[in-house]
């Protein structure tokens, strides 16, 4: 129940407008968000990098309403691939699609991205699209479709775990040689399109996650991205990586930036990839909601630490 309410409110635009602009939103947001500009996320990227990780940075902002602020969400990423190239950062970026302009021109949301990930390519950086809500997932994984066979290597997108798709759609990127991150799913969706239960997720999760390092087309795996902080399917993926001799290099961990930073750090020691999700910018409210609702704990400790400071 607190699950849901804290993703109603995080869709609360007159919310959103006022904790984003106040200075107490903007010091709480801190726990998740590495900063307000390029600058604060690419010296967050250096420090990550220096412990061994690599980092996807994610410029915040999504469901825009004009071409203009598509094309400005589009200049920031721009500018970070230049600077990743530039200071060669062990980086790439994550874009979601209602940031370039999907909910009123989805072909301009295209373009957009197309453009990025041309830069990418050019720059043999990485482009990842992120998974949003279900009204997005079959022409996220369309425009993924799309751009992979233009710049091969260059684009990736999401499936999660709670869609009764996934699992066909995990077979349908996989035989196209396309870069999945697997993540659970962070949106409310129903029960005739999604397990309900969190049992039935995390099984759904182990298997496809399971699969994604199996698979081989004429002796070629696809690289791809395990996103999650529990322990118990992280686990499960130790045992099944020393039990059918998997090189731990054939895939990554991917953790949020700010949480379980103990397990990223134990996990690079015992010889895996591992690579931190980087949020950045003034447009965090939405983002920030959806950790609180992952676990509404995080209100405590947040409070707790507010005060405490
Ligand atoms: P689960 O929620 O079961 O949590 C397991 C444990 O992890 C918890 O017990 C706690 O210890 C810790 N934990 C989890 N969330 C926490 C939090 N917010 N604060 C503190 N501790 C926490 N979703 C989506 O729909 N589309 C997307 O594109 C992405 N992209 C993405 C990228 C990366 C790198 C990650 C790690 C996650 C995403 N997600 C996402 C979010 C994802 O779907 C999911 O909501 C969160 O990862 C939480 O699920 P867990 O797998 O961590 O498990």
């Amino acid at each position: 129940m607190l699950r849901s309410a804290f993703i109603a409110l995080s869709q609360n635009k007159t919310l959103r407008a006022f904790s984003e602009r106040s200075t107490i939103g903007r010091r709480l947001s801190g726990r998740f968000v590495a900063g307000m500009s390029v600058e604060e996320a690419l010296a967050a990227c250096e420090r990550i990098n220096r412990e061994g990780i690599a980092a996807s940075l994610d410029s915040l902002g999504e469901s825009v309403t004009t071409e203009a602020e598509a094309r400005s969400s589009a200049a920031v990423y721009h500018r970070v691939l230049d600077d990743i190239g530039a200071r060669k950062l062990d980086a790439n970026v994550s874009i979601k699609l209602s940031q370039t302009g999907m909910d009123f021109d989805p072909e301009l949301a295209e373009r957009i991205v197309a453009e990025i990930v041309e830069h990418a390519a050019r720059t043999h950086s990485f482009v990842r699209i992120d998974m949003e809500g279900s009204p997005y997932t079959e022409a996220t994984i369309e425009i993924t479709e799309r751009l992979a066979a233009r710049y091969p290597g260059s684009v990736g997108t999401v499936l999660q775990a709670y869609l009764f798709r996934t699992e066909s759609d995990t077979e349908r990127l996989l035989e196209q040689g396309i870069r999945i991150r697997l993540c659970k799913g962070a949106y409310k969706e129903g029960p005739a399109i999604a397990f309900a239960a969190k049992s039935d997720v995390d099984a759904n999760y182990v298997k496809i996650m399971k699969r994604m390092v199996s698979f081989s087309n004429k002796g070629k795996g696809v690289f791809c991205g395990m996103a999650t902080h529990d322990e118990a399917i992280i686990d499960q993926m130790r045992a099944f990586v020393r039990t059918n001799s998997i090189d731990k290099r054939a895939f990554e961990f991917q953790m949020l930036y700010g949480i379980r930073r103990d397990l990223q750090r134990r996990l690079v020691a015992e010889g895996f990839g591992v690579r931190v999700y980087i949020p950045f910018g003034p447009e965090w409210y939405p983002y920030f909601m959806r950790r609180l609702a992952e676990r509404p704990a995080n209100v405590l400790f947040l409070a707790k630490n507010f005060f405490k400071n």
